[in-house]
């Protein structure tokens, strides 16, 4: 596929600033995460030292998305843009659709029997639905980080270097490790453990370790479907930091069910919700989509204030 070839070269457009002491609002042991790293309510607060929101550079465009599980339509009629190096934050209650959607973006639907999607996914222009693309070469462009850390049974080393290996690609794999892990914020806690199981991790570095290895084959996006949701605080309040270092290199989409969390750390917001048709069916749609800031300061629609003010959900 043409459009696939090259990973993203331009240099980092800097790194965020430190984040300062925050109240620690859904800490559910009232005490502040280590170095003041609190999770706290503020919007933008892990955005500190980033550009503006911007999506003049788009990555992906959804244009009326629909995605079926057998006969029951999950999601109806989505569309959306999301900017390079912008990191986008899905919100909504459970069964919205959120998962459906953020797997539409690497075609990792396809893994599902009875799964089809209609309407246009375009990657950079191109649609990742036609027939020449390489659904293999599209997961190697957009890495996925899921819910529960799931390192494979092998080393720390092993786990990183199986990507690269796989893809062939060039270069001394020891450094690569080296990489990666540093820049997913690993390498200081697991370089003298290198050779030891990664399921001796915590959950927290083991989640780490999995954005590592997402980014040991050089992706440019990495898509997270609720990255935090099986770790503590103080490991959310880490993954949310990289989250934030790794913007200025990737574009990342997220899934959370955590709005303070997408309030702190995303450029833009897209808010999705389940309409019940007459037989008492539902889909998910998308309600509101702007920058993080619009849609919990000013949410221009009925039912995005109703969801983050907690009226609802
Ligand atoms: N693998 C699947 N097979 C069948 N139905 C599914 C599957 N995954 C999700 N669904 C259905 O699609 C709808 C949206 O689910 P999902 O995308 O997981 O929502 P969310 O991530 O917002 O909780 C739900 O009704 C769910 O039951
Ligand atoms: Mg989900």
């Amino acid at each position: 596929m043409t459009a696939m070839t090259d990973s993203p070269t331009d240099s980092p457009i800097g790194k965020p600033a430190d984040n300062p002491a925050g109240k620690p609002a859904d800490n559910p042991a009232g005490k502040p995460a280590p170095e003041g790293r609190a999770l706290s309510l503020a919007i933008g607060d892990r955005r500190r030292g980033r550009p503006e929101p911007s999506l003049d550079d788009p990555v992906f465009h959804i244009s009326d998305l629909d995605v079926w599980y057998g006969d029951h339509q999950a999601v109806r009629d989505v569309t959306m843009t999301m900017g390079r190096r912008q990191i986008t934050a899905m919100i909504g209650p459970s069964g919205c659709g959120k998962s459906t959607v953020i797997r539409c973006l690497n075609r990792m639907n396809d893994l599902i029997p009875g799964a089809r999607v209609t309407g246009k996914v375009s990657y950079h222009g191109e649609n990742l639905y036609d027939a020449e693309v390489d659904p293999i070469e599209v997961r190697r462009r957009i890495g996925m980080v899921f819910q529960k850390p799931n390192p494979f049974p092998k080393s720390v080393y092993d786990n990183i270097a199986y990507g690269p290996r796989v893809n062939g690609m060039k270069g001394n794999l020891d450094d690569l490790v080296e990489e990666a892990l540093t820049s997913a914020a690993l390498w200081d806690e697991v370089k003298d453990k290198l050779k030891s199981s990664a399921l001796a991790l915590s959950g927290g570095q083991q989640q780490r370790l999995c954005i590592a290895r997402a980014i040991a084959v050089r992706p440019e996006v990495i898509l997270m479907d609720e990255p935090c949701s099986a770790l503590d605080p103080i490991a959310t309040a880490r993954i949310e930091d990289l989250m934030a270092e790794l913007a200025a290199d990737f574009t990342i989409v997220i899934v959370t069910h955590n709005m303070q969390q997408a309030a702190r750390i995303s450029d833009y917001t897209a808010f999705f919700t389940a309409d019940v048709d007459t037989e008492g069916v539902r889909h998910g749609r998308l309600v509101e989509y702007d920058t993080t800031e619009k849609i919990f300061e000013n949410p221009a629609d009925r039912r995005t204030e109703d969801y983050i003010t907690g009226r609802f959900g």
